[in-house]
């Protein structure tokens, strides 16, 4: 393990996210890290003197890591690469590839791969959903570098089985109430039985649930089809027992008046995926609607409908379709939600997601002209740029105040 030292002090600018609509900016900011966790954060000046070491100047803007509320591992070797509906692109491409993951020696090395780009991309955490498969996600709780919630999906349609209970408790123990996510994939892939049991088991562990609500036309046609007793999509997995405050929805674009009140009412989160949506062409989000219900939510990649890693990919895909529909959006609403909006739904806004003393010491160093005054209009610009290579747009990425990317 690599010696980490007990103090570093950083002088660079500072971009601290606060809410949707505010930041602090320090354009000659010091960031004092003590034993892996934020000291003091503040003017140069201010913080200098508590350092009583001289600082390491840092060439950019340090930003808490990101958090991607919603993206599926082991999707990751073929994000960004298959297109088409929903429906059609999930049986063609995505359950044979996630097959692989029975693989113990190809997840253990997918899962290796995985987490050193997401570190690299400036990904410090979030929430991820894994194979159908045990021993896969047993994999990545050994390999994960960050803050991960995680879960195996749970489908039973076709010749997919759920895992056997008591192996599944078992890993949902090992991650614990805070870091297992009961995962139904969706209403097409599970029987009413097996959502029902999803619903008990969350329960039982007090744990988070993961999954997706409403993300294509042709989803929700068939799921009206196959759950005709149902009101709407969101009352097949309130019927479950499956809406809670620890219940992330990922993308919510086809919903009824109806349901936007019970996602309130459950006091769900919502995972807002706007590069997915765009690469399978689902449509956009209703963001007046959710800002006008109050429902809270945060930014994911859903890598691998998304086709990066990258949350700065995500955060200018979020500007970009909702100001292509007139919706006001800032640089400031896109960095709190790829950061401490994600970090609440985790539970963990005191842990994560800002650079405030006390918090771990996970952060990236972005590029940034010196002395800027516009810090909205240099995130854009830091946010400029293709899917992969937004990857590799960070400088560095520390953990527990160690920079552990890119690799030295
Ligand atoms: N709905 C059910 N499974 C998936 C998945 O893997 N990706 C996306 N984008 N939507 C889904
Ligand atoms: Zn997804």
């Amino acid at each position: 393990m690599t010696h980490t030292p007990d103090k570093a002090f950083y002088r660079a600018a500072i971009l601290d996210p606060v809410s949707p609509s505010s930041w602090r900016y320090i354009p000659d900011g010091g960031l004092l890290v003590e034993r892996g966790r934020i000291a003091s954060c503040g003017p140069v000046a201010a913080v200098g003197p508590e350092a009583e070491v001289p600082p390491q100047e840092l060439d950019g803007v340090l930003v808490p890591g990101f958090i991607d509320l919603h993206l599926h591992w082991v999707q990751h070797a073929v994000r960004g690469r298959f297109h088409g509906d929903l429906l059609s692109w999930l049986e063609r491409h995505i359950y044979p590839e996630e097959a692989r993951f029975a693989d113990p020696v190809h997840a253990r090395a997918c899962a290796r791969a995985f987490f050193a780009d997401v570190l690299r991309a400036g990904t410090v955490g979030g929430m991820a959903y894994s194979s159908i498969h045990l021993e896969a996600l047993r994999i990545a709780r050994e390999e994960a570098r960050g803050r991960w919630v995680a879960g195996n999906v749970l489908m039973d349609d076709g010749d997919r089985l759920p895992p056997h209970p008591a192996a599944l408790l078992e890993e949902a123990r090992a991650w614990g109430p805070d870091g297992y996510a009961v995962s139904p994939r969706f209403a097409l892939s599970c029987s009413a039985g097996l959502l029902e049991a999803a619903g008990r088991l969350a329960r039982e562990l007090g744990c988070f649930v993961q999954t997706h609500l409403a993300e294509s036309p042709a989803e929700v046609a068939a799921v009206a089809r196959a759950f005709p007793e149902a009101a709407d999509y969101t009352d097949v997995y309130d019927r479950a027992g499956l809406l809670g405050p620890r219940t992330v929805l990922g993308h919510c674009i086809h919903l009824s008046e109806r349901e936007w009140n019970c996602l309130l009412e459950r006091g769900c989160w919502i995972a807002h995926c706007p590069s997915s949506n765009e690469a399978l062409d689902s449509g956009r989000m209703d963001l007046e609607a959710v800002r006008r219900h109050g429902i809270p939510w945060a930014l994911g990649s859903d890598v691998g409908a998304g086709p990066s890693v990258s949350m700065l990919h995500v955060m200018q895909r979020f500007l970009a379709v909702h100001a292509a529909a007139g919706v006001s959006v800032t640089a400031r609403e896109a960095l709190y939600r790829a950061t401490l909006a994600g970090a609440r739904c985790l539970g963990a806004g005191e842990e994560l997601g800002s650079l405030r003393p006390g918090r771990a010491a996970h952060f990236v160093l972005l590029p940034w002209p010196r002395g800027t005054r516009d810090p909205g209009g240099a995130l854009r610009e830091v946010m400029a740029g293709g899917p992969a290579e937004l990857e590799s747009r960070p400088l560095g990425t520390w953990l527990w105040g160690r920079r552990l990317a890119p690799p030295a």
